[in-house]
């Protein structure tokens, strides 16, 4: 490489990969072998520092089976729950990823953060607030590290969101319209972990709610919130004629379903900033709408996507006045060249190994929980409920 070379490609978007040393290999556990599990797998497998050594599944031989189509030898499965597979210390774990469904978040990730062990928790942080408090206090007392799996963060459209925030581009931020929504698109492929209240706990509101609170979130600094006056709804899960639904299937999950598949709410955050939000899995409309992000000095348009997919659906536009015309902006998309999962579980091990942050830190998810749980509240109560968050 010349000098000139050097020089240009100091001006390169960065996406290579670093060199990983495979001379201290990570020993990782799955708690949960169900759908998700399947894409943690895959990214742990692509590291050269990890070993697989342990899955445990409530569902008996399921766990074996996982690892058997994937390939993976010698990973101790004969655990009835997630404490048996964190009691044994034979495994000598230093991380697990809980892919459990959402009812059964907290308590995995309780009990190994007490046992000594990082934790990689999927998204959302948990059903209630109050669970999630409890989640915090242990990671507090471990000293270990939980992250969440919000991989859409290391998506670069997205970082490009707070980038353009935080650059001033927009002056001062205070109103946010965001959500997300399906049309037809109540999550039951695999079965229904998503709809049962038993195993779900909340709906659209926490399943895909979360990431899209997160991306405005993020983007302004996760401000405090402060009080929420929330909405959600059933209307379409709970209907055996739910053409989204398999045929076969209407009926019987129809009667399962138990959550919402719409929430909406106007949520008041510190510093003035007022969060419109609103998300469905099913509903009589294409898009809810984009999410606008309006600033003194400019506002940002970021495109709805059909379904939640980790990234924006189509290129952002800056909206600004410049000399009395008004002109637009557009931000052209990133092409991402790695995967989100990859990213996700790199961050992860790289934050073990070198002692650093949570790459995705519980302080902010917190925050993210409270706003749910304040929906949920506040469509029970049938009015504005305060955001009440105890020290930790
Ligand atoms: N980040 C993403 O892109 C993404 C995508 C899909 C799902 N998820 C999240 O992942 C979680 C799991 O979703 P899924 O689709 O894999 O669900 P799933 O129902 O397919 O799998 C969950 C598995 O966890 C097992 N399990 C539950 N509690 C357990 C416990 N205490 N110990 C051991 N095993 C336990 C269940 O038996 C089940 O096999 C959900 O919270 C969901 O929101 C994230």
């Amino acid at each position: 490489m010349g000098k000139d070379d050097a020089i240009l490609n100091a001006f390169k978007e960065d996406q290579t990969v670093e060199k990983i040393s495979a001379d201290r290999k990570l020993r990782v556990g799955i708690i949960g072998c169900g759908w998700i599990a399947d894409a943690h797998i895959k990214a742990y497998l692509a590291q050269p520092d990890v070993e697989i050594v342990a899955g445990a599944d409530l569902i008996p031989g399921k766990a074996a089976a996982f690892f058997k189509k994937h390939g993976i030898e010698r990973v101790k499965t004969d655990y009835a729950s997630h404490k048996e597979m964190l009691d044994d210390k034979s495994l000598k774990l230093d991380a697990v990823s809980i892919c459990t469904y959402n009812r059964q978040h907290a308590a995995p990730a309780i009990y190994a953060l007490e046992k000594g062990v990082n934790v990689l928790l999927e998204k959302p942080f948990t059903v209630t607030l109050d669970e999630a408090i409890e989640v915090v206090r242990a990671e507090k007392k471990s000293g270990k590290i939980l992250t969440h799996g919000f991989q859409p963060r290391f998506d670069e459209n997205m970082k490009m969101i707070k980038k353009i925030v935080e650059s001033g581009e927009l002056g001062r931020v205070y109103y946010i319209q965001t959500g997300g929504g399906r049309r037809r698109g109540i999550p039951t492929p695999f079965g229904t972990t998503f709809i049962d209240p038993n195993t779900a706990g909340i709906g659209a509101l926490g399943d895909i709610g979360c990431y899209s609170l997160d991306m405005v979130l993020n983007a302004i600094g996760y401000p405090k919130p402060l009080t929420v006056t929330g909405y959600t709804s059933s209307f379409f899960g709970k209907d055996p004629n739910y053409s989204g639904y398999r045929a076969d299937k209407r009926a019987e999950h129809a009667k399962i379903f138990g959550v919402d598949d719409f929430a909406a709410a106007f949520i008041r955050l510190e510093g003035d900033i007022i969060l419109d939000f609103r998300i469905s899995w099913a509903m009589n409309m294409d898009t809810s709408g984009d999410t606008l992000i309006l600033g003194t000095k400019g506002g940002l348009r970021i495109p709805s996507t059909e379904c939640w997919n980790g990234t924006v659906g189509g290129p952002m536009k800056i909206y600004r006045e410049v000399c009395g015309q008004q002109v637009e902006t557009e931000i052209p998309i990133i092409p991402m060249k790695k995967s989100l999962f990859e990213l996700k579980i790199r961050t992860f091990l790289d934050a073990i190994k070198n002692n650093t942050p949570a790459p995705i830190p519980s302080e902010q998810i917190l925050y993210n929980q409270a706003i749910i749980d304040a929906i949920a509240k506040s469509t029970k109560l049938g009015r504005e409920v305060e955001v009440v968050i105890p020290e930790i």
